[in-house]
């Protein structure tokens, strides 16, 4: 027993093989790992890897690093939309508004709608979460300070603006709204929801509408 731990003590795992003829030279032998038995024998369990192919620290470290960009870029990926679905949503406008998008995607610049747009005048845009919204040109031929959302608050059909009626007149089950698009008429529920539109920068800006809605003095069940 005692000869046994000294000999382990004294001589590395590396350094001796037991075999038939006793305990060897683990000369050839690069790698070994060295057991007690239950006999007290020292076997040998050593691989036949060469000491020059054993690979030195700055390759594990290139492989560790690797294994880490390997492991690290998809998880990035991966994490990305999710971080993404929690910022505010904005589309270049201040405030966490969104720019106001004409039928050619192009940012709608409220001068020169005005120029081509005449009192009176909706028009559709694309406004807060990509929604079709009216742009609507006063009397006065100013831009109003609201625009109205075009999805039908019955089904979600897109509402139609009338002009001989003076109305938006839903396609698919009749319902009606007024010209600023508070419902007159069923089947729809609720009056179309609005945004505010506001000029900054000479860009026509949707932003939420959270007060009181002006139609029906209620607070806005949009919002
Ligand atoms: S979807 Fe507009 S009336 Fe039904």
């Amino acid at each position: 027993m005692a000869s046994a731990t000294a000999l382990s003590a004294a001589i590395t795992p590396s350094q001796l093989c037991s075999g038939k003829n006793g305990l060897t030279p683990a000369s050839n032998v690069s790698l070994a790992r060295c057991v007690k038995s239950k006999r007290m024998k020292v076997s040998c369990m050593a691989t036949s890897i060469p000491s020059d192919r054993v690979p030195d620290m700055g390759k594990r470290e290139l492989m560790n690093l690797l294994l880490l960009g390997a492991i690290s870029l998809p998880s990035a990926g991966m994490l990305l939309p999710y971080t993404y679905f929690f910022v505010p949503p904005g589309g270049g406008g201040s405030g966490g508004g969104t720019v106001a998008k004409d039928a050619l995607g192009n940012d709608v610049i409220a001068d020169e709608w005005l120029k081509t747009h005449g009192p009176g005048d909706r028009t559709l845009t694309q406004g807060l979460k990509g929604d079709p919204t009216y742009l609507v040109v006063e009397n006065d031929k100013t831009l109003a300070t609201y625009g109205i959302n075009a999805v039908c608050t019955h089904l979600g059909c897109v509402v139609p603006w009338n002009k001989a009626e003076n109305k938006f007149l839903c396609p698919c089950h009749g319902s009606q709204y007024n010209n600023q698009g508070k419902v007159v008429r069923g089947p729809a529920p609720l009056s179309l929801a609005l945004a505010h539109a506001d000029v900054d920068d000479g860009k026509v800006v949707f932003v939420p509408w959270v007060e009181t809605d002006f139609r029906t003095g209620e607070d806005p069940w949009w919002a």
